[in-house]
């Protein structure tokens, strides 16, 4: 093509030769069309590497280095700079991002806790992302999954964008984080992950959460929906009318396994950076949440969630064979479960 380019150039220069000194004109018209030509060449050379060069060029931006002079030294493991292939950061794209995942089990109060902390502007927490069967699949999937959320490419309706400082999601421990912890172990330890713990002291009270919950599913109180979290008191006390009946033989049993599990989850993950919340603690005192945005090094700010507690005051209200469970339980460890009100 280059080619084509320059005879075409040398002849319609040669179409009108003047009359004057001719071996003169004949080298100027040969030098003209010498550097044309290499001209033309250059440019035809340039298309053809034109790919290449834009890949060079993409790579120099994406690898411009973000600075972390002013970041306290022992803190740069926990950071890094996402590049996400699906936005772009903007002005925020030289801002530290921390990772960080909430290890919890169901009804532990950790869609409260989770709507709490996403109500910090630099906060992205990704719902329980696990739920999904297929993303838990294998250890291969799994670790897939997490690049994804870190890397800011996962969409959800909480996910926030370019200034995000925290990244994360829930992780319950039956959703394929027991079965798979020493990747995930080497995975959280490798690029810095910051768990949550966040348990439930009151493992009884966990237990009428979950069977009122079951309960509703086909039962669907709140005109003929199934709600897991509610947003007012009056939804709240239709929920609470249904007091679940506890089958006492399995109790203790039941009781002993939720607490084997939760001790479990503390020693695999025992070597991440970690912190260890309890739902009571918070519902106590919302300034505890004050902890967690230290321990994620994000800016204070005051925290707020829609969401009301269903199962309000002593827990013999809410439960149908109270006189059943309160022996069963009486003079044994778990008899505390018995008083705790909140
Ligand atoms: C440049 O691109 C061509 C094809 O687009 C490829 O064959 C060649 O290996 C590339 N060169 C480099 C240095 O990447
Ligand atoms: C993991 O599961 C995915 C499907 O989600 C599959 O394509 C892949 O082959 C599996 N990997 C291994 C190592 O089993
Ligand atoms: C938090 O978000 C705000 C507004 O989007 C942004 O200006 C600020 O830099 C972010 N803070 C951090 C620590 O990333
Ligand atoms: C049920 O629906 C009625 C009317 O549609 C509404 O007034 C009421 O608040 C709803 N109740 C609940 C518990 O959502
Ligand atoms: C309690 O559980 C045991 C063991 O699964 C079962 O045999 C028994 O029928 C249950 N009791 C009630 C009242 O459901
Ligand atoms: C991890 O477990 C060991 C004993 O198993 C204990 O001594 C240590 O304090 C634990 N570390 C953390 C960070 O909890
Ligand atoms: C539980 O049972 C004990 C007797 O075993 C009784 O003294 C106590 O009042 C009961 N507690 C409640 C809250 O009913």
């Amino acid at each position: 093509m280059a080619e084509d380019i320059c005879f075409f150039a040398k002849d319609s220069i040669i179409i009108k030769p003047p009359k004057k000194s001719p071996a003169l004109l004949r080298m100027v018209v040969v030098a003209f069309t010498l550097i044309f030509g290499i001209y033309i060449c250059s440019i035809c050379l340039k298309q053809t590497s034109l790919e290449n060069t834009s890949k060079y060029l993409n790579i120099e931006v994406i690898e411009k280095p973000c600075h972390n002079y002013d970041m306290d030294q022992s803190q740069i493991p926990y950071v890094h700079y996402p590049k996400p292939k699906t936005f772009s950061r903007a002005e925020c794209s030289c801002n530290a991002v921390r990772r960080f995942a909430i290890l919890s089990m169901q009804r532990s109060g950790s869609g409260w806790f989770e709507t709490l902390l996403n109500s910090h502007m630099n906060v992205s927490s990704n719902g329980e992302i696990f739920s999904v069967k297929y993303r838990r699949e294998n250890a291969s999937s799994i670790l897939r999954t997490l690049d994804t959320v870190y890397n800011l490419d996962f969409f959800t309706s909480a996910s926030k964008n370019h200034c995000s400082a925290a990244v994360g999601f829930k992780w319950m421990l039956n959703q394929g984080l027991i079965e798979h912890h020493k990747e995930i172990v080497e995975y959280f330890n490798r690029k810095g992950v910051s768990v949550i713990f966040l348990f439930r002291k009151n493992l009884l009270r966990r237990m009428v959460s979950i069977l009122s919950n079951s309960h509703d599913r086909y039962a669907k109180l709140l005109n003929g929906t199934h709600k897991s979290h509610v947003h007012s008191h009056e939804e709240a006390g239709t929920l609470a009318k249904y007091k679940p009946e506890i089958n006492t033989t399995l109790l203790i049993t039941d009781l002993k396994r939720m607490e084997v599990s939760a001790t479990e989850a503390l020693d695999y993950f025992n070597s991440t950076r970690h912190m260890i919340l309890y739902y009571e603690d918070i519902v106590r005192n919302q300034a505890k949440l004050v902890d967690v945005l230290e321990f994620l090094r994000l800016p204070n700010m005051d925290l707020s969630s829609r969401q009301v507690k269903i199962h309000n005051g002593p827990l013999w209200k809410h439960i149908k064979n109270w006189d059943d469970v309160n022996k069963t339980l009486s003079g044994t460890a778990y008899e505390k479960f018995l008083r705790a009100d909140y």
